[in-house]
């Protein structure tokens, strides 16, 4: 398969493009390395440095002969998004159709999304919620990632592009953001391995489903051959952000007592993703557990500190 991906730069995208190019597959990047960083970049991967919104991608497309296109390039801030939301449609929304416009254009069969499974639904009423759940976002970033899927149904029935949308959870690992919006895993490990104190926001009892980075890639991969439509890529588990900081006190070694802050305004209480219709459709399962992703990831910011 001849394989873009956009976003190959940041966190999901660099384990994605790694788990490509150890599988023998051609592999291209575009990324505006806004959030991505030059060292995640695989060096058997060809590198452009473009936006998805800049008309130097229509020679890419062109040129490239693309089987395959993984789209994870987004601007991903939820509080950026709120801030300015021109800036995150611009990106999330019309940076993405003017990649779908390229890939019907030249011969692209078959196109893999990136989605997010908690941002488009705001407090969810059946957990685990199923991809059929209603959607209600809370923010522009998931009113911004959701909208892409209408256009992939759209670009299905008028053009044929084949599509799968892998809704993702909270994804965790290594190379993930740990300054103030990255994830909670990463900026927990972060503060550990300084001896620094982490916040933990409202009583902690909020729950999110952490997904370990290595079992959302094998999935991606997967959706390349399998699937159409809408996948809840997760664990199905609910774990609190307290039970969260426990585990990664045990494996730290260490014993500091978190710092308590408000509650956020507008953070979900409970976030969990069904998986059941991943694991029939794709063949796929999650095989990292918690206890497991959580010491490979505490173990990469204890190296990364040293
Ligand atoms: N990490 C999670 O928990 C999570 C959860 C749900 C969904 N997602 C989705 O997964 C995808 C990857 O997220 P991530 O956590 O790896 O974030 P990330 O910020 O590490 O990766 C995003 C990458 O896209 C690049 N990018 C952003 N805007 C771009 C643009 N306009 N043109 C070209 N490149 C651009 C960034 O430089 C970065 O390398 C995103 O689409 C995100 O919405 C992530």
């Amino acid at each position: 398969m001849k394989i873009l991906v956009t976003g190959g730069a940041g966190f999901i995208g660099s384990h994605l493009v790694d788990e490509l190019v150890e599988k023998g597959h051609e592999v291209a990047v575009i990324d505006n390395l806004s959030t991505g960083k030059k060292d995640n970049l695989n060096p058997n991967a060809e590198f452009h440095e473009l936006d998805i919104n800049s008309d130097g991608i229509v020679d890419i497309l062109k040129n490239g002969n693309f089987t395959h296109v993984i789209h994870q390039a987004a601007q991903v801030r939820v509080t950026r998004s709120l801030e300015d939301p021109v800036l995150d449609a611009t990106s999330n929304i019309v940076g993405s159709i003017n990649l779908l416009e390229n890939c019907r254009r030249y011969g692209v069969e078959r196109f893999v999304y990136g989605n997010s499974g908690g941002a488009m639904s705001g407090n969810q009423d059946n957990l685990p919620m199923k991809e059929s759940h209603p959607v209600s976002p809370e923010s522009p970033y998931g009113v911004s990632k959701h909208t892409v899927e209408h256009y992939l149904a759209i670009y299905n029935k008028l053009y044929n592009l084949d599509y799968v949308s892998l809704r993702y959870p909270n994804v965790y690992g290594p190379r993930q953001d740990s300054s103030g919006e990255g994830g909670v895993v990463a900026i927990f490990c972060n503060k550990l391995v300084n001896d620094e104190r982490p916040v933990i926001f409202g009583d902690g009892e909020q729950t999110r489903d952490f997904t370990y980075v290595k079992d959302v890639v094998n999935a991606t991969v997967m959706a390349l051959e399998k699937g159409s439509g809408e996948f809840n890529i997760s664990t199905s588990r609910e774990t609190s952000v307290n039970e969260l900081y426990e585990k990664l006190l045990e494996i730290s070694g260490k014993n500091m007592e978190p710092v308590h802050g408000n509650e956020r305004e507008g953070e979900l209480r409970r976030s969990v993703l069904d998986n059941s219709k991943a694991m029939e459709g794709l063949g796929w399962e999650p095989i990292v557990s918690l206890d497991e992703g959580l010491k490979l990831t505490f173990d990469y910011f204890n190296r990364r500190k040293e």
